[in-house]
């Protein structure tokens, strides 16, 4: 472990029990010697997730979702290693030892504090709102912007007084300094002189999928204004702080993943958000006024199967949602675009329309990549040759970042009947694209992308060379799981290295360091090194339904087969007729016995 040693981790593993802790989220029956219930992380009706109080993991059959407990707590809960540890060692009453991250404690005590004080700063804001008379303009704004007083409640909105000094106040008389004021951004210091950040606004708590207070958005409460030349923010936004990245965050996930949406949409706005989940629909967050980044995607991916983007309908909103578009393909996620016509933005559109028009356009969500081709149409006319070339050679562009071969088949074929180009032509400029690409990618994003498609390629075409091998190789490591003899049979036998996966490696590696200790891997242990697709690939193979016997000639059969297998696919590449010839003498000693 990168944090805390062995032992501790250990610890926080067997005083936690997976059944206990996952039966608070899903109703769990015991069928067997495993609990089944319906998956948290996809919808589903009949349940096909699954959880070993034996192995200690979970695993679901319908979304291929699986890990340890550990791996439960940082998916459901949208928490990294380390955080979903210390949450399940708080639970356990285990102290964790201090982790030092350069600043050490120090950093965490500040972040202790930032967070309290965001917590003060926003009941304050939210007091002063709902409890004064100074915040009745607030409530009138609201009140004309159809916000009801249960909708200001629900997200905490609030109002920051017309002073300069209101909240600095406050928060002195609750004993923070000055210096832990100016970390949480809620103070600024200009010529000198320390004051309020928000004035005469009303505001917008930021909460984190913790619930902390992170930061906040605060709006003036008329048109973008200039004072002494000065031009005045619509909207103002908390600096970046300790406890706050904008990037990693996005405004309203915590209420929007409460409801585990099978889709999640994606808007631009604070008040965006406020009123499409005022209108009933819950699933619903917004970058914080920045363009969409990796980290934003990811997160959101983590809570729904795709995102609607659903951002303004002017030119910066296309090209938003386009750019949208390519960061949530770049990690991997799926992505349709709500088109909402005669209004700037879902606010305004839902005031308009109501909340059945917005079901009815989001319901008609058309496909990422759809979309970008529909604009990409709008933009060349079919009339010439050439703008029929045009616009194939930016729609291959747009295919490119298709990752499943029958998608952008699927495509392919709907362009030839559009614009009359035959198949092999839009074809084989689409190749044409993605070799010239793959030579000069320099980007990061497109980098990565390519790595796990490499990875998947290699796994595809182990796959396909000898899935009779790699079936063997994971029949071996199941019963090596729960078997010394059996580690030390197969010891016999085989090298690391001589297994054909990357992860039977690493799986078989980490026994034979175990059996040095005397000891049987740790399912619910070894799973926490590894990571994302692995994971369930991991899983899978202890998740097996099918009963092995764990028997001294189930051992060796198996390892006869893989033998046979491994000189099978040798044979097929040898060229050297002598090599055949020994090749073939082995097989038949394995086969027929010497
Ligand atoms: P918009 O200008 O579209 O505002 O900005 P809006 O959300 O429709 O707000 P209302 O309806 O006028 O109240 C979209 C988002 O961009 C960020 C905010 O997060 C805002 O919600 N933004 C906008 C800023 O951060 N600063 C600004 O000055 C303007
Ligand atoms: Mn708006």
């Amino acid at each position: 472990m990168p944090y805390y040693p062995d032992d501790v981790v250990n610890e926080v593993f067997s005083e936690n029990d997976i059944v206990d802790y996952v039966s608070r989220y899903v109703r769990l029956k015991k069928v067997g010697n495993d609990y089944s219930g319906l998956c948290p992380f996809h919808k589903e009706k009949s349940p096909s997730f699954h959880v070993s109080r034996d192995k200690q993991l979970f695993h679901c059959f319908g979304c291929g979702a699986s890990g340890n407990l550990v791996q439960f707590v940082m998916r459901s809960e949208g928490l990294d290693f380390v955080e979903a540890l210390k949450l399940l060692a708080e639970r356990a009453g285990i102290a964790l030892p201090e982790k030092d991250d350069g600043g050490g404690s120090k950093t965490q005590l500040l972040k202790k504090k930032i967070y309290e004080m965001n917590k003060l700063a926003a009941r304050f804001y939210y007091d002063t709102l709902a409890k004064t008379d100074e915040g009745k303009i607030a409530t009138a704004y609201f009140r004309e912007r159809k916000i009801s007083l249960k909708t200001l409640t629900t997200f905490g909105l609030g109002f920051a007084p017309d002073s300069y000094t209101a909240l600095r106040e406050y928060l002195t008389k609750q004993g923070y300094s000055d210096e832990e004021m100016l970390e949480a951004g809620l103070v600024i210091q200009r010529d000198g002189k320390i004051f309020d950040k928000f004035r005469n606004r009303v505001m917008f708590p930021i909460i984190d999928l913790r619930g902390n207070v992170i930061g906040f958005g605060g709006r003036i409460m008329g048109q973008a204004a200039e004072n002494n030349g000065y031009k005045i923010p619509k909207y103002l936004n908390s600096a970046e702080t300790p406890v706050f990245n904008k990037g990693k965050n996005l405004f309203s996930l915590n209420l929007a993943k409460k409801s585990s949406p099978y889709s999640i949409i994606l808007v631009e706005g604070y008040m965006d958000v406020i009123t499409v989940y005022q209108a009933g629909i819950t699933n619903v967050a917004a970058s914080l006024g920045t363009a969409l980044t990796e980290n934003q995607a990811k997160l959101l991916m983590k809570y729904c199967n795709e995102i609607l983007l659903c951002y303004d309908s002017d030119g910066a909103g296309q090209e938003a949602t386009i750019r949208a578009i390519e960061v949530i393909n770049s990690v991997g996620g799926r992505s349709r675009v709500i088109k909402l016509r005669g209004a700037k933005d879902p606010d305004e559109y839902i005031k308009a329309n109501g909340s059945a028009m917005f079901l009815k356009a989001v319901s008609e969500a058309v496909a990422s990549t759809q979309y970008r081709l529909n604009i990409l149409k709008v933009k060349y006319s079919f009339d010439s040759p050439e703008g029929k070339a045009l616009f194939i050679s930016e729609a291959v562009q747009v295919l490119r970042s298709i990752s499943d071969a029958v998608t952008v088949d699927a495509y392919i074929n709907q362009i030839s009947t559009e614009t009359g180009i035959s198949r092999d032509a839009i074809y084989s400029e689409f190749k044409k694209h993605v070799a010239l690409h793959s030579n000069s990618e320099q980007n990061a994003a497109e980098r990565e992308l390519k790595k796990t498609k490499q990875e998947n390629e290699t796994v595809m075409i182990v796959n396909e060379g000898s899935t009779k091998l790699l079936a063997a190789e994971k029949k071996l490591i199941y019963l090596m799981s729960s078997s010394k003899k059996a580690v030390d049979t197969v010891k016999e036998s085989f090298e690391v290295e001589d297994f054909c996966h990357p992860i039977h490696k690493k799986l078989v590696g980490m026994m034979y360091d175990a059996r040095k200790e005397n000891k049987l891997i740790e399912l619910s242990m070894i799973m926490n090194d590894f990571e994302g697709g692995e994971v369930n690939y991991v899983s899978d193979i202890f998740y097996s339904f099918e009963e092995f016997k764990n028997s001294e000639e189930a051992i060796d059969e198996l390892i006869r087969n893989i033998k046979i297998e491994k000189i099978t696919e040798q044979m097929k590449n040898e060229k050297d007729a002598r090599v055949i010839v020994e090749l073939t003498k082995k097989l038949n000693e394995l086969r027929y016995g010497g």
